[in-house]
């Protein structure tokens, strides 16, 4: 069956998981941050997977916004694969609300925990969660090829829990980004998110180097200056702060000194995301 798998990712995880299934598929893999200036996307395959991590309880601007652009979609196989560092939180809902009101409908998810890129260092070790993750998604093919409808999931308890906990977590999450981006108490979290790169700094050690801005996803870095100057469209996927090799970019976004990338994932498989390239 012909399957097309759109992916989003600032730190590899996610990469990760879509080059296991695109293996496990044969799909043919898109960046979404390809397509973030399109004003639509038509789906021509029979198939479709969308594989993306939670930001804030939530699914990333980007996604969001591709999920809207989406045409084409009433007759499609649609499965999705959200990857987290905690919980799924209102992700999954948000996803499936998106894809119904542009005519279509998920049919299977995989629910994932990865290791936590940002706000803590998880509990558990990276190996023992790339193993649970691809226990769970070994069976992706028989999935889609029979169409297959449910939930399958690392950790059920977890999953059950997302509502309850992110209803008392998001406000605070809104909270927390309004005071980084300095809008007003009326803005939305998008555009608080976008704005939280006002955070961002960069200390002495900043070579001008420019990989920052190569490896952001949607082109939020100007080096005009020499040093990288943050553009407000920010995806918040911590991309150029981790992969900085000076490590001189700092800010509240991530724990003090806290560096996670997936170690199957290259520099210039992120960097050409925004390009279209497949890696
Ligand atoms: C800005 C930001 C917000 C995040 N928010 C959440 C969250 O609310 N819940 C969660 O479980 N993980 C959260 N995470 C962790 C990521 O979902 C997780 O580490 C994911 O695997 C990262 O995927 P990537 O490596 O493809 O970027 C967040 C990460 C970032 C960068
Ligand atoms: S990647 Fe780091 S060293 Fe290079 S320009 Fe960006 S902040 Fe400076
Ligand atoms: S500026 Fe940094 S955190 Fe923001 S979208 Fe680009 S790479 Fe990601």
């Amino acid at each position: 069956m012909e399957t097309v798998l759109y992916f989003f990712s600032g730190t590899g995880n996610t990469l990760a998981l879509a080059k296991y299934v695109q293996e496990k598929t044969a799909a043919t893999m898109l960046p979404i941050a390809a397509m973030r200036d399109a004003d639509a996307v038509a789906v021509q395959s029979e198939a479709i997977g969308i594989v993306t991590p939670v930001y804030y309880g939530d699914l990333p601007n980007i996604v969001k916004d591709f999920l809207r652009k989406l045409r084409n979609i009433e007759e499609r196989y649609i499965f999705l694969v959200v990857n987290y560092g905690g919980g799924t939180g209102t992700s999954v809902a948000t996803a499936k609300k998106l894809v119904r009101e542009n005519g279509g409908r998920v049919s299977a998810v995989y629910s994932i925990h990865m290791p936590q890129n940002s706000f803590a260092k998880s509990a558990e070790t990276p190996t023992g969660l790339y193993a649970a993750a691809e226990r769970v998604l070994s069976d992706i093919r028989q999935t889609v090829l029979q169409q297959k409808e449910g939930t399958f999931s690392t950790n059920r308890y977890a999953d059950a829990l997302q509502g309850i906990l992110y209803a008392i977590l998001k406000p605070m999450y809104r909270k927390h980004l309004l005071r980084l981006s300095s809008l007003d108490a009326d803005a939305s979290i998008e555009a608080a998110i976008a704005a939280a790169d006002r955070t961002f700094s960069v200390n002495e050690s900043c070579t001008g180097c420019g990989i920052c801005a190569r490896v952001c996803p949607v082109d939020n870095i100007d080096l005009a200056s020499g040093r990288p100057g943050w553009l407000h469209h920010c995806e918040n996927c911590l991309a150029c702060y981790t992969w900085c090799p000076e490590k001189a970019i700092r800010g509240p976004l991530v724990e003090e000194n806290y560096y996670y990338r997936h170690p199957g994932v290259r520099l210039q498989d992120l960097a050409g995301q925004k390009m279209g390239s497949i890696p």
